[in-house]
């Protein structure tokens, strides 16, 4: 389990909600992992994490577009990277590799705390100096109509919200 520590926030609301959301969704994984090896749970889990993070790294390059930020196209091609790596651990499931899963969780909570931690905070003060915290975060783009009746399922289970702050 990854807890969300302050020296992950950037100080940035907005982003930081999605990277909470982000690490509670990696955790969901890891706990239906330790607790029965579901193979379909995992599948689930991993398609809600793919569909999230595509809606994050989108708005943050929205605001890299928005704002000018001069390390856009690296940071876009690291999105692209990890949205790839997603794809292909989702493919390495269905072929029945189940034995990755282990590899597929350290690799996410690695990734995203690496991630954040060097690639995002260069943005920070580019987005604060173009006004980031005057930005509102459009909560229908957020849930992207997604099924409220699997997710609860899961969070159950798990004992976890990631729409709340843990
Ligand atoms: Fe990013």
């Amino acid at each position: 389990m990854i807890e969300w520590d302050e020296k992950y926030s950037l100080g940035i609301p907005i982003i930081d909600e999605d990277h909470k959301r982000l690490i509670g969704i990696i955790n969901k994984a890891i706990l239906s992992k330790e607790h029965n090896d579901d193979i379909e749970e995992l599948m689930e889990v991993l398609s809600e994490m793919k569909k999230y993070v595509q809606t994050h790294f989108a708005r943050e390059e929205l605001y890299m577009v928005k704002f000018n930020y001069v390390e856009y196209q690296y940071h876009k091609e690291q999105h692209l990277d990890f949205v790839t790596k997603i794809s292909a651990y989702e493919n390495g499931i269905i072929n029945a590799d189940y034995h990755i899963a282990s590899e597929i969780l350290n690799y996410l909570s690695k990734w995203l705390i690496n991630h954040v931690l060097e690639t995002d905070k260069k943005y920070v003060d580019c987005f604060k100096k173009n006004g980031i915290m005057k930005e509102t975060v459009n909560q229908e783009e957020t849930e992207q109509g997604e099924g409220e009746e699997r997710r609860s399922k899961l969070d159950r289970r798990s004992g976890i919200d990631p729409r709340k702050d843990h």
